[in-house]
């Protein structure tokens, strides 16, 4: 009997009540769970458990692997990489007894100032699509199911249980649609929807996106789940598609506070309201007696269900589970790699890598802890985490000096928010509590007396809440220009959850961007530093002061009148720069190597340009081969150009190689509403690259 006719007749045995007990949470008698299913005992299913989320394991009380920000996986431009981290988070899930991962987050980044950009991938489809199949791919290769989220157009913090994202159907289909379609395709066993509406129709209850595109269109055979207390209405939901209700019990009766003591509450913007659940219980009995939702759709939903339990093996019906690892050496040092392979060398005057025996002054307002990630439901807690300071003394060989230089910079976290909730790893837990207070004075004398400063900052964002400007907070731009004007070899390492603005560019010797690291912050820091680990990084989003990017009117963000307008269109990042003939300060796809390279003789057939890369130092390095499609003439405003594929490359000293990189069809074509996919007659322009504003080849292709 195949796997179909099996869970058929699991449901057919199954009551009522046991149906809706499989298509809304539960409270985990183990408490570990972020949402719960108990399964039927009666009938050997098994509890089912879903856990946060993208940068490592969030089980309630359990420590795991915290890994970078999603931005430094993608800066990789690697799939092959987020396939690591995708399986070893998976397993980590494993070793904590859940089946489920709720990642990865593949919304494209449109507006800088979104919160959970830092759980994001990209501001381009084919980035974002390629490394979240990755991640999706590696999370189900043990056999745990991985969830797409948060599908789709939640691309802002601001309102966002409540906001309309107003978005015609090209932009949709070419920019914000296809990440969730390369995690299909990918094989992803379940997809969450959003909290905000698309076109004035909540997301749980949009039959035209959810029924429509993903289930019917792309064919999506797994279950739909709400973001947790997402649910708009029983009937909309239950009939647009929606499958499970998560977390499915009221935070009340979750928490086992009194019933109803939440009423008063103000939930403050971009925060769901708790109390909003159970409209896949009883309701949806209630609306299947009296006929508005079909009872096959319980069926259906209670099927898909099962269909992902059973592909983690919890049907007993295949031995699908890899081993549960958790905090491993691999695995650390995988957080490492990725941490390294994810930092990207802005700029760089020659002062990097520093040579073993620099004397060294380390200085930043949180140089003795680890910049984990950023707040709310991805925040993860390591078994152990590296700080700057802890870096750079156990790695160098020279004098270090460690000066903290202003007070520290206030976090801030969903979890403060809601005051009733715990939650959120604390990064002082690796601070010895009697420092000294901060001085600008011993930051500018130990800058003074130091062959090289390195300065670290960071910004602090958080799911719920959309930072209010792109700059640095605090007095840091203040603490660099001192640090700079009393030396001129001066580094500074950014730790931020997207773009940042760096008025002191110009002033420092070198400057690079880590995302939040995770565990292995200052260990990954000082392998950059000293170059033993090349920085690999590529930028996924472009950075440039927050005017010129293209959602500034309020009309697009935050919007008015619960509506954000996507007057923008498919110009986001730098299909916006380019359109605008605007120089950024960095654009998407920028980052060095501590190597050099060249390239030579691309062609291109069969859906491939092939280009040979060679590295031109006397050093290894790392080097990401970027094609951009340029159309011809078409009848609609196309970018001028759109990233088509990429090749992460390692090159020894000296080598080159022949790289080939395929050329994904959306860059080849546009989305015509009454037509479809559309090809502009003509040829195309292939250009092959560094970044999309660093191109030294061009071909033609014809498709
Ligand atoms: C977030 C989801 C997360 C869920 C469970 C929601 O607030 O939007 O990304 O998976 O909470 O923690």
């Amino acid at each position: 009997m195949d796997a179909a006719d099996d869970i058929d007749t699991l449901v057919s045995e199954l009551t009522r009540k046991e149906k809706l007990a499989l298509v809304h949470g539960a409270v985990d008698p183990e408490g570990t769970a972020t949402g719960y299913l108990p399964g039927v005992d009666r009938l050997d299913v098994p509890p089912f458990r879903l856990v946060d989320g993208p940068l490592g394991v969030r089980a309630e009380g359990e420590r795991a692997t915290a890994f970078p920000a999603s931005l430094a996986t993608a800066a990789s431009f690697d799939p092959s990489l987020a396939r690591e981290q995708g399986r070893a988070m998976a397993r980590e899930a494993t070793a904590l007894d859940q089946d489920v991962l709720l990642a990865p987050g593949v919304n494209i980044v449109r507006i800088p100032h979104c919160g959970r950009n830092f759980e994001y991938l990209s501001e381009d489809p084919v980035l974002a699509g390629d490394v979240g199949a990755g991640l999706v791919s590696g999370i189900e290769s043990t056999g745990v199911l991985a969830t797409v989220k948060h599908f789709v157009a939640n691309n802002q913090e601001s309102a966002r249980t409540s906001v309309s994202a107003e978005v015609d159907e090209r932009t949709l289909r070419e920019l914000y649609l296809p990440p969730f379609r390369a995690a299909v395709e990918a094989g992803v066993g379940s997809v969450m929807t959003a909290y905000n509406r698309v076109n004035g129709t909540y997301m749980s209850d949009h039959a035209t996106l959810v029924g429509g595109v993903l289930k019917d269109e792309w064919g999506f055979d797994g279950y739909v789940v709400s973001d947790w207390y997402g649910l708009a209405t029983t009937v909309g939901a239950a009939t647009a598609g929606l499958d499970l209700e998560m977390p499915g019990v009221a935070l009340d009766t979750e928490t086992g506070n009194e019933e109803g003591s939440l009423d008063e509450f103000e939930w403050p913007d971009g925060i769901p309201d708790a109390t909003h659940a159970g409209l896949f219980a009883g309701p949806l009995g209630e609306a299947i007696d009296d006929g508005t939702v079909p009872a096959e759709r319980l069926d259906d939903m209670v099927r898909r269900v099962l269909g992902g339990m059973d592909r983690t093996g919890l049907l007993g019906r295949s031995d699908v589970r890899a081993d549960g690892a958790l905090d491993t050496p691999a695995h650390r040092a995988l957080a490492e790699r990725v941490a390294t392979r994810g930092t990207v060398l802005l700029d760089n005057d020659g002062v990097l890598p520093l040579t073993d025996e620099t004397a060294v002054a380390v200085i930043g307002p949180h140089v003795d802890e680890p910049k984990l990630g950023g707040g709310g439901s991805s925040e993860t807690t390591p078994f152990a985490a590296t700080t700057p300071a802890d870096g750079i003394e156990g790695r160098a060989e020279g004098t270090v000096t460690v000066a903290r230089g202003i007070p520290e910079i206030e976090s801030v976290s969903l979890f403060d928010l809601l005051p009733f909730v715990e939650g959120g790893h604390d990064e002082r837990e690796w601070t010895d509590d009697d420092r000294p207070d901060p001085s600008l004075d011993d930051a500018v004398e130990a800058a003074e007396t130091a062959d090289v400063a390195v300065v670290f900052v960071r910004d602090t964002t958080t799911e719920g809440q959309d930072r209010d400007s792109l700059a640095l907070p605090g007095r840091q731009d203040d603490l660099i220009e001192a640090v700079a004007a009393a030396n001129e070899r001066t580094v500074v390492v950014v730790r931020s959850g997207g773009p940042v603005e760096m008025p002191w560019r110009g002033d420092v010797a070198a400057v690079l961007e880590a995302w939040y690291p995770g565990q292995a912050d200052g260990d990954a820091a000082a392998a950059v530093l000293y170059g033993d680990a090349d920085p690999g990084g590529r930028l996924p989003v472009t950075f440039a002061p927050a005017e010129d990017y293209p959602a500034t009117e309020e009309r697009q963000f935050p919007g008015v009148d619960g509506k954000a307008h996507y007057d923008e269109g498919v110009f986001v990042g730098y299909r916006h720069f380019d359109r605008a003939d605007t120089d950024p300060t960095y654009p998407f796809g920028h980052g060095h190597s501590y190597a050099t390279f060249e390239y030579l003789d691309a062609t291109v057939r069969d859906g491939a340009v092939e280009v040979t890369v060679e590295n031109t130092a006397s050093r290894p390095g790392h080097e990401v081969v970027q094609a951009y499609v340029r159309p011809p003439e078409s009848p609609v405003e196309r970018p001028r150009q759109e990233l088509a594929g990429f090749e992460p490359v390692e090159l020894d000293a000296g080598e080159s190689r022949s790289v080939s990189v395929s050329l994904d069809e959306l860059a080849l074509s546009y989305f015509d509403p009454d037509d479809g996919w559309t090809d502009d007659d003509g040829p195309h322009t292939v250009e092959i690259g560094r970044s999309a504003r660093d191109l030294r080849l061009a071909v033609e292709y014809s498709g």
